[in-house]
């Protein structure tokens, strides 16, 4: 984990009150998949490239319209209210600070009209009231967002380890509804209510993307909701490729879930994602620094992928191919035995 991660999740932990803290780490049922997730970007083996004039090394990059300083983005987390006063409006401002963007939860804390000036993006439930999530995604679009993050892995709440009356929170807790017989066609009644483009996040496979993206979504998020919805989700480090490679360019793919330091970045980016998000980090920075916790934490991740961008050999995003890695799970070139 980078350094200042740790520090800021230790004042996290020191600040927070202890159920709000467990409510954030927490995972669902045995936590396998929250626990996977980091070592499954540490398994990742890196294939350098030499002398290559990495003197200047740029991350920056558009998506979908929006150039940014950094692929390292906001995941939309429920509740910032609980870390910080200002809740969402101080992250919003931190990562517009660092040439990032939030993914605003339904689950806010705060009203879509007080995220303050700079991009940013809204996710949204499936609600049981189909009416109700479609004019909740309208008004983000007045309020400014030029995103919509569809989450696909929410038809029930998953089972959390250390469930609390946290849980409960926010518009689109169960009571107010998540309504599992949501299918495909909900991407489209969202891309056509806001004439913005919709990304799906929770896909683990393939064919998930692929259907998805034929269902009118202009990206996917590979990701398994942080551990925190069916455990032992493939971890996401192990779903990227199968979904880079099912839909082969045509789309951006985004990517979180345990990713802690610029070499975790690097290995997702390489793997072929477009862009990251993070989750908890932001959480911790924001409990720790208010938006200007959250705008460190968000330039030091990013100055560190450039660091082992150039160790690397790549100057640019672009430059991060899946050339560069060695993907786990990839059998060893077999070993001739010098004895033999
Ligand atoms: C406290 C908490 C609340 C979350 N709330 C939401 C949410 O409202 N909507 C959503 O799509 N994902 C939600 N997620 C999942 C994140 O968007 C993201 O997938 C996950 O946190 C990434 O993993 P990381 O925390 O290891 O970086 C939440 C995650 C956490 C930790």
């Amino acid at each position: 984990m980078h350094p200042l991660l740790s520090s800021q999740l230790a004042a996290a932990r020191a600040l927070l009150p202890d159920d709000v803290f467990a409510y954030y780490a927490g995972g669902a049922g045995g936590q396998v998949s929250l626990h996977e997730a980091p070592d499954a970007w540490s398994a990742v083996r890196l294939r350098p490239r030499v002398l290559r004039d990495v003197s200047r090394i740029d991350t920056s990059l558009e998506l979908f319209g929006t150039r940014l300083e950094t692929p390292v983005l906001v995941a939309p987390t429920a509740a910032h209210g609980l870390a910080a006063p200002e809740g969402e409006v101080a992250t919003a401002s931190g990562a517009a600070a660092a040439g990032s963007l939030l993914v605003l939860s339904t689950r806010s804390s705060r009203d879509l009209e007080d995220v303050p000036a700079g991009p940013w993006w809204f996710q949204a439930y499936v609600m049981r009231d189909r009416e109700r999530t479609l004019s909740l995604a309208r008004r983000a679009v007045s309020a400014g967002a030029s995103a919509v993050v569809l989450t696909g892995d929410v038809p029930y709440l998953g089972q959390r380890h250390g469930r609390s009356r946290l849980d409960l929170l926010g518009p689109a807790a169960p009571e107010a509804g998540q309504d599992p017989s949501a299918g495909l066609e909900a991407i489209g009644q969202l891309a056509e209510a806001t004439g913005l483009p919709v990304l799906v996040k929770g896909v683990l496979r393939g064919d998930d993307a692929v259907a998805c993206l034929h269902a009118g979504a202009a990206g996917v998020v590979v990701s398994n909701h942080g551990g925190r919805q069916l455990d032992r989700a493939v971890a996401s480090a192990h779903a990227l490729p199968e979904v880079v490679s099912a839909v082969g360019g045509q789309a951006p793919v985004l990517v979180d879930g345990g990713l802690r330091s610029g070499l975790d970045i690097l290995c997702a980016l390489a793997l072929g994602a477009d862009a990251v998000l993070l989750g908890r980090p932001v959480l911790w920075a924001l409990a720790a620094g208010g938006a200007d916790g959250v705008e460190s934490c968000l330039r030091a991740m990013t100055e560190d992928l450039a660091h082992v961008m150039g160790l690397a050999g790549a100057r640019s995003l672009s430059e991060l191919t899946p050339d560069l890695v060695s993907a786990p799970g990839q059998a060893p070139a077999a070993r001739t035995s010098p004895l033999s």
